[in-house]
């Protein structure tokens, strides 16, 4: 293994085919290749879910071993403001530069896509629509935006939209095992299911995530992708909470230390581990209401710069007490059945 090389450019797609999912995505994008032509687009979606790479694909489809003279990628919010589009003395104009020569290899237009479109200030947006004008015959825009809604109209009124949701987690797995087959490794199911889960649909932190555990192992198991994304294991934080619910405080506590000093794991992630895991373990719809609003009194205590150890000492104090109050109440009520 090269392990200089990122697997999220090593396994990029470079082919239709090589894409998981999106189907009609592809197949509009493919229709464009095979009338050898297309509209300006927007790509619309969160991190990681292929709007860089649908992009360099089509290119790559389109223009064949030209792919690279005909394609530039721009990052929109390196140069945010007017200058990456008109161009001054400081800056080239890089769009307009690209624009203006004519296209390689017997291609009728070229293609600029500007990822990151949506950090451009307006007065940049407006340049841009000139620019876009001007040059209609020779270019083609890809704009990719998290945040479509922040171009201006005349931007989005004159591309085709495609909306790029989270991965569907099938396909997010589809694409892990091929990266894991190539690359030789070892993967147990559950392991799988956790990157899987972990990285909500956005392919990059699910191959980073890959990568990371691939380099303490080649057998992976759900232990190194903790030890990997320096995450919690879901099992150590129930069983901290059932310690701190059954009164036993002291417990808990050194479990908590234990996560937060010995494997270094950052408060953020293990609060929304106990929130998660708050919800399995038997609380009564009332303690239940108590318990999230101290996590997340707790949470946004921590995010406000509160000393971590100390608020989630203090949340799993309230959670014993919580817990207590249920062990009262249950005796009260069998008591009462009883007589
Ligand atoms: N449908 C897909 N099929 C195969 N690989 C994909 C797919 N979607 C994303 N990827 C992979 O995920 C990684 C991230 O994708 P990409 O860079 O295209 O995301 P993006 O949408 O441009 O994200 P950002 O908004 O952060 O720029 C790449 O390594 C790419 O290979
Ligand atoms: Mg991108």
């Amino acid at each position: 293994m090269d392990e200089t090389e990122l697997w999220v450019e090593k396994y990029r797609p470079k082919k239709f085919d090589d894409i998981v999912g999106r189907d009609s995505i592809v197949s509009r994008l493919r229709s464009y290749v095979e009338g050898r032509n297309l509209p300006h687009l927007l790509f619309a979606g969160p991190a990681g879910t292929g709007k860089t790479t649908c992009s360099i694909v089509l290119a790559r489809e389109l223009f064949g071993d030209y792919w690279r003279e005909n394609f530039m990628e721009l990052n929109a919010s390196d140069e945010r403001g007017i200058a990456i589009v008109k161009g001054d003395a400081a800056h080239h104009g890089k769009i307009k530069t690209f624009a203006r020569t004519a296209p390689f290899g017997g291609a009728t237009f070229k293609i600029i896509f500007l990822d990151e479109s949506d950090s451009l200030t307006s007065d940049a947006q407006s340049a841009l629509r000139r620019t876009m004008e001007m040059y209609s015959k020779t270019c083609r825009f890809i704009f990719a935006a998290n945040f479509p809604g922040k171009l201006i109209d005349p931007i989005q009124s004159r591309c085709a939209v495609f909306q790029f949701s989270p991965l569907q987690e099938a396909d997010i797995e589809k694409y892990i095992l091929r990266i894991a087959g190539s690359e030789g490794l070892n993967i147990t199911k559950d392991a799988l299911y956790y990157i899987v889960r972990h990285c909500r649909g956005d392919l990059r932190k699910a191959t980073n995530t890959l990568q990371a555990s691939a380099f303490l192992s080649k057998d992976i198991d759900q232990n190194t992708v903790y030890q990997a994304t320096s995450s919690a294991d879901p099992e150590e934080v129930a069983e901290m909470l059932s310690n701190a619910m059954g009164g036993y405080f002291l417990k808990a506590r050194s479990a908590l230390d234990e996560m937060l000093f010995e494997k270094g794991l950052s408060s953020t992630d293990l609060i929304s581990h106990i929130h998660r895991k708050v919800f399995d373990i038997g609380l009564s719809d009332e303690a239940l209401l108590d318990a999230v609003t101290r996590v997340g009194e707790a949470e946004f205590r921590i995010v406000q710069g509160a000393n971590d150890r100390i608020q989630l000492e203090s949340l799993l104090a309230q959670i014993g007490l919580i817990g207590k109050r249920e062990r009262e109440k249950s005796k009260s009520s069998k008591q009462k059945t009883l007589s």
